[in-house]
């Protein structure tokens, strides 16, 4: 049963494994999407709602993701049979896997729109236009991108193009080197970020802001918002829909998952507080709203570009940085199905890539017109982008959370479970196992069941 390597290539090393996982975990959630969310739902209770989120969910999930694929070494949809398999459970398991190619279809389409919005922002840098941008410059700025359809269509192609590029040629090579470098002087640049945010922000303000909670800003809709707290729990982890799976399948049995988990979670967060310490002082300082949605870095960080010496230059090497995060991430989300792609119907890798690219462009396309032409079609009352975000993030990851811990915690017995996570029943492993059985299914169940309207009575909103 336990497979020593996967058919699809191994990671190196453990920093690759590490560095790829990173990679693929931070990304636009951290730096695009947590600041706006955080800002719809008035801050620090957010905030604080989200570190629990991550500390009680997202890592012994994390976790299990980790094991499972490590186990089972081929894509979620294999490796959840042959698990079920070798433990005597329902065959049905499988559809776990499914169901995450759906997800990472649905999160790669709008993912890659956002992608192109930071292409986009890379030229508007380079050529100068951020220079002595106040808010409402850079508020038009931003919708004169969003409402020109030929323009996103042009970013999403080449963004799409460049994720079948690299899956195509296999995750486990070229990719380790740019990781390498590129991730740590994003790191370096998104703390000059909140260095001038200090400076010339109101970083006071801010400070409070993300972390003194007051729950009063939850005000009749805190059933909403901790569903996106923990959506974006979900979502910044890469977790729940078999990407961190496949990436395990690629690990060595000689490293420690719980270990590498607590990197990489650790990570995960720190670059997304980075994010709001760099982008609410900015906020404050100019009057801007927190809440003024999926623009907010696009309408804030110009606006600081604009104002510092040598701006038109750091804020292009922002923008090119945002882009490798996202392609890195974006790689993870269409490697699980080019690996069932391979397994079962003998793809190549490139047969594979290709096709899925292509469905996931298509899909795009819906959601980069809901911008504009298409603004007028709602389902749901949400336009396809917002749709796909919000049924993903807040619906289908933490549904295929819950099936990974139950999976992990009552259909996987003790023994395998200890024997993959290397750990011995102590203190640890019994604390995660605690989580995994326990904490995480109940909490992600309640929150979603009071999402559809079943447990309307907890009074949550
Ligand atoms: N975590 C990435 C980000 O924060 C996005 C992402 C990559 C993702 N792979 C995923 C989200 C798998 C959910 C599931 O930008």
């Amino acid at each position: 049963m336990t497979a020593t390597s996967s058919i699809h290539g191994m990671w190196s090393t453990r920093l690759a494994f590490i560095l790829a996982a990173s990679g693929s975990a931070v990304g636009l959630g951290n730096i695009w999407r947590f600041p706006y969310t955080a800002g719809e739902y008035g801050g620090g209770a957010f905030v604080l709602v989200y570190i629990l989120c991550v500390v009680l969910i997202g890592v012994p999930i994390m976790m299990a993701e980790i094991m499972l694929g490590r186990r089972g070494r081929r894509s979620p949809i294999n490796t959840m049979r042959a698990l079920a398999s070798a433990e005597g459970r329902a065959p049905a398991w499988q559809l776990l896997g499914w169901m995450g190619i759906v997800a990472g279809f649905l999160i790669l389409s709008f993912y890659s729109v956002i992608a192109g919005w930071t292409m986009g922002y890379i030229f508007r840098a380079a050529s100068g236009l951020f220079t002595e941008i106040d808010a409402t410059g850079a508020g038009e700025m931003f919708s004169g991108l969003i409402g020109d359809a030929e323009r996103l269509l042009a970013w999403h192609t080449i963004f799409m193009v460049m994720v079948v590029l690299v899956v195509a040629r296999g995750v486990a090579g070229g990719l380790e080197k740019a990781v390498r470098i590129l991730m740590p002087a994003l790191f370096v640049l998104l703390v000059v970020m909140v260095g001038y945010g200090m400076q010339a922000g109101d970083f006071d303000t801010a400070v409070a802001y993300l972390f003194e909670p007051d729950f009063a800003e939850f005000q009749g809709k805190a059933g909403e918002a901790i569903l996106s707290a923990m959506g974006q729990a979900f979502f910044s982890l890469s977790l729940g829909m078999g990407a961190i799976m496949i990436y395990g399948s690629y690990l060595k049995r000689d490293s420690s998952i719980a270990q590498n988990t607590m990197i990489i979670a650790g990570l995960d967060t720190l670059v997304a507080l980075l994010a709001g310490l760099a982008i609410f002082p900015i906020v404050f300082a100019h009057g801007l709203a927190p809440d003024s949605g999926p623009g907010l870095i696009f309408q804030t960080l110009p606006i600081a570009f604009g104002d510092m010496p040598g701006g038109s230059f750091f804020g292009a090497l922002f923008f090119v940085l945002l882009l490798f995060a996202a392609w890195t991430s974006a790689i993870s989300l269409l490697e699980p199905l080019v690996a069932w792609l391979v397994e079962n119907l003998s793809f190549s890798r490139v047969r594979a890539s290709v096709l899925g690219g292509l469905t996931v462009w298509l899909l795009g396309i819906a959601c980069l017109l809901s911008l504009n032409a298409w603004s007028e079609v709602k389902i749901f009352g949400k336009g396809f982008l917002d749709l796909f975000d919000f049924l993903t993030a807040n619906i289908l990851l933490p549904l295929g959370g819950v099936l990974i811990a139950i999976f992990a915690g009552w259909m996987l017995s003790r023994a395998s479970s200890s024997d993959e996570l290397q750990m011995d029943d102590g203190p640890a492993y019994r604390l995660w196992r605690l989580l995994i059985r326990y904490v995480a299914p109940i909490a992600v169940g309640i929150v979603l069941l009071n999402a559809v309207g079943v447990l309307g009575w907890i009074g949550l909103g």
